[in-house]
């Protein structure tokens, strides 16, 4: 069922198609409060009620026409100024192949510089950089090396599932490197991926614990698990613990409709919880990633089909 549901998400023919279906536009505000960047804006004011901060990201990947690119890196501008306005404490996640990776590097880099040196200027911490399937694993790495040498604000998104992420991070690490793990959204063949649960949770702790042997000694790096699994939350807290560090020496990052009780629950509990809030219209192939990481939710958006 996953990697029918990740094929589908790949699938041109119904990247076209299935969003103009009228019950999976329903179904999808499960995990997202809108499509504008309003609606973004006053679901953040209703976690800022609740003490919890955010991270935006507008929905969009493998853009074929730079224009798009363009226009998407204008509305991240905007999105900041407006969540300065608000007073919100919020970040970004943005998908290189958003900002026209698949074709001009360097207008990439551009954008991604100008969105770093506008986070700077409302006092956001982090514009992260999203992980996306193993053909952009090295070009992402290398050109968050890159801006790392003159923005120490960027921030990286690492796949546990992937076998090469812990050289990856060994790699990043001279760099003081602002690291969100997550498990890992894509299909990925097993010469280059973890591919039972088992497998991949134990490498994510594994990870995590050597990044955190790192900050215990000084390191700057800073960690973000990107994780709902509150077993292995409470797993990474209790080594941290173990070795002296605070449960908020982290951060918790969820998504937007996703164990919202638990959400609440680790911020009460001192853990520093982000909540991650997607909006724009294309939506396709990242609701299907959410479809593939729990299969029950095809019932769910089934069920949008009943009046
Ligand atoms: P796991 O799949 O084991 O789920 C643990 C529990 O959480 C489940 O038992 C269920 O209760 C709940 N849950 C998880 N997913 C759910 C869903 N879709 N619907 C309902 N309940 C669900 N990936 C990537 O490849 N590149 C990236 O850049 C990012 N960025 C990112 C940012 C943030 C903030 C998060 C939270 C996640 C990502 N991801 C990602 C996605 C990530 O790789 C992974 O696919 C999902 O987080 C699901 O895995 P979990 O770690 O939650 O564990």
């Amino acid at each position: 069922m996953r990697r029918l549901l990740l094929w589908m998400a790949s699938n041109g023919w119904m990247r076209r198609h299935v969003p103009r279906l009228w019950f999976t536009k329903r179904a999808v505000r499960k995990f997202m409060p809108g499509e504008t960047p309003g609606e973004a804006i006053t679901a953040a004011s209703t976690f800022k009620g609740q003490g919890m901060a955010v991270i935006f990201t507008r929905l969009g990947e493998n853009l074929t026409d730079l224009k798009d690119a363009d226009e998407n890196a204008e509305a991240y501008l905007e999105l900041m100024d407006l969540a300065d306005k608000e007073g919100l404490s919020a970040e970004e996640s943005v998908k290189l192949t958003q900002l026209g990776l698949d074709i001009d590097e360097e207008r990439t880099y551009a954008h991604m510089a100008s969105l770093l040196d506008k986070a700077a200027a409302t006092d956001q911490q982090t514009v992260w950089i999203d992980m996306e399937g193993s053909a952009y694993t090295e070009a992402t790495i290398a050109l968050y090396e890159r801006l790392k040498q003159t923005y120490p604000n960027v921030g990286i998104c690492l796949q546990a599932y992937l076998k090469r992420t812990y050289s990856d991070v060994e790699r990043l690490l001279p760099l003081d490197p602002r690291i969100r793990l997550v498990k890992g959204a894509y299909a990925e063949p097993a010469q280059i991926a973890y591919q039972s649960r088992k497998e991949v949770d134990a490498n994510y702790l594994a990870l995590c614990v050597s990044m955190l042997a790192a900050i215990k000694s000084g390191s700057g790096l800073f960690l973000g698990l990107g994780t709902h699994d509150i077993d292995l939350i409470h797993q990474v807290a209790d080594h941290a613990k173990s070795i002296g560090l605070p449960r908020d020496s982290f951060d918790v990052e969820m998504l937007y409709g996703i164990r919202v009780d638990q959400q609440r629950k680790l911020k009460k509990d001192g853990f520093a919880v982000r909540v991650l809030i997607a909006y724009g219209d294309y939506w396709y192939p990242w609701y299907m990633r959410r479809l593939a990481e729990r299969p029950a939710n095809v019932v769910f958006a089934l069920r949008q089909l009943l009046p």
